[in-house]
């Protein structure tokens, strides 16, 4: 294993040994996954006939969230504890059309593929040779979504001033924000139509910051889509996705 994805096993071990499971369990964090959810479908087009991947999975709480709406969805991640989280979870809610794998790649084929959060923790030879491996993991006309945090975000540069500590505690050694357009690029120069835009401004931030305040992340979110219409806000915004369909 190389260094990098040897650190990386390492936090996400510790994050998925109970934080996770509490942080995420709580209704912003749900309320944002909910909405995610309701995004991916509608931009993907997946539906109650469509096998989706998902790759860097976690705990599967997007993926169990998704799997009453499609197919079948089958969650892929690095850290045996996530795996284990989510197929106990899978279990408990009697979700018997998601399956989840520890592991860094997949098998078969799908309509859709989904990343929430997990490009920006690629190195970038990773990052940069994925387009080309997901062209053989997707059917003809197949989708693929992904979520990631933006290099221009302001809520980065707001938060490295006043939660420096809190922003380090959410983050890996390796990760690093991306830069929207030119991870888009490497989608495009692998013959997908690519659509890139930003998911948020300030909506995710708060529900990391205030867990708890479902009603609060609902409001920020419908600002969101206000503050949004603005191009110079936009540059600006948290996280970015990219949407491309195999042309
Ligand atoms: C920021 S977390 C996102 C998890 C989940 N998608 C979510 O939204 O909560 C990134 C995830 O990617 C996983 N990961 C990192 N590198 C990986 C790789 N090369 N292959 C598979 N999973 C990986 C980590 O274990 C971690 O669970």
């Amino acid at each position: 294993m190389s260094g990098a994805l040897d650190r990386e096993l390492a936090y996400h071990e510790k994050l998925y040994s109970g934080f996770a499971q509490q942080h995420f369990a709580k209704p912003a964090v749900r309320s944002m996954r909910a909405h995610l959810v309701r995004r991916i479908l509608a931009l993907t087009g997946a539906d109650r006939s469509s096998r989706v991947l998902s790759l860097g999975c976690g705990i599967g709480d997007t993926e169990l969230l998704l799997a009453p709406h499609v197919g079948e969805v089958v969650g892929i991640d690095l850290s045996p504890t996530a795996i284990r989280q989510a197929r106990s979870d899978a279990a408990k809610l009697g979700i018997a059309n998601a399956s989840f794998q520890q592991g860094t790649s997949a098998t078969g084929r799908y309509d859709a593929i989904i990343a929430v959060f997990f490009l920006h923790h690629l190195p970038d030879p990773e990052l940069e040779s994925l387009p080309a491996q997901l062209r053989d993991w997707l059917v003809p006309g197949g989708s693929f979504y992904s979520l990631d945090p933006s290099r221009n975000r302001l809520s980065g540069v707001v938060g490295r001033l006043l939660v420096p500590g809190l922003m380090k505690r959410y983050q890996t050694e390796d990760e690093r924000e991306l830069d929207a357009e030119t991870t888009g690029e490497l989608f495009r120069r692998a013959g997908f139509d690519t659509r890139v835009s930003i998911y948020d401004f300030g909506s995710s931030p708060l529900a990391g910051l205030f867990p708890g305040w479902a009603s609060g992340y609902r409001l920020a979110r419908r600002v969101d889509d206000l503050l949004l219409r603005s191009a110079a806000l936009r540059r600006r915004g948290s996280n970015f996705e990219i949407v491309s369909k195999v042309a």
